[in-house]
């Protein structure tokens, strides 16, 4: 009689097994992004004629380590790719940043040279591309900050 419940909770447990093993192995996280030369690094009230930021370094930070890092084109688009992620998704959203490293004077010498752009993750979905599941998260906004701490 008591072997049902035990019975239970083995099948249990060899489900969770094999979705976090399956989770592991498909755990593929992609953030593209675009930033922008502009005081907070977003797109300004002119949309499309907002000038970009090219070549800037582009960290992603969690619990202030590097994790990943990528620097943009000469459109501002850069795009992390973690494959597989270290880090399960909700735990990057919590604990994770974009970090622009090189200095808004680069792309424009009228903005501060002080500071980086930082900026949390937003998640926006998931797409198959084949057989895998990909996680998309994009910059929740940049905003300039002093102390990234
Ligand atoms: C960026 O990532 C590459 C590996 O993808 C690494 O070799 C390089 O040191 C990293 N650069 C920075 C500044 O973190
Ligand atoms: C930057 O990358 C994006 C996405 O791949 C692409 O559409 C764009 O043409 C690239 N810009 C340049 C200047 O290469
Ligand atoms: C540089 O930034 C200033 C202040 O935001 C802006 O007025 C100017 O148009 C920018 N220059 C270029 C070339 O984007
Ligand atoms: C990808 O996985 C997530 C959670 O792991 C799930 O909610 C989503 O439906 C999956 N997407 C596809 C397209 O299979």
């Amino acid at each position: 009689m008591a072997s049902k419940p035990i019975i239970l909770l083995v099948s249990l447990l060899a489900i969770a097994i094999a979705a976090s093993t399956a989770e592991a192995q498909l755990g593929i996280i992609n953030i593209p992004g675009t930033v922008f030369c502009t005081i907070n690094g977003n797109i300004g009230l002119n949309g499309i004629a907002t000038p970009v930021f090219p070549n800037a370094l582009v960290l992603l930070r969690c619990g202030g380590a590097v994790v990943a890092n990528a620097t943009t084109n000469g459109s501002g688009f850069f795009s992390i790719v973690l494959n597989p992620s270290p880090l399960p998704v909700s735990t990057v959203l919590s604990s994770c940043n974009l970090v622009v490293n090189t200095p808004l004077s680069t792309c424009n010498t009228t903005l501060p040279a002080v500071g980086r752009l930082l900026s949390p993750l937003q998640f926006v979905g998931t797409t198959l591309v084949g057989l895998l599941n990909v996680t998309n998260l994009i910059p929740a906004g940049f905003q300039l900050r002093l102390n990234l701490g």
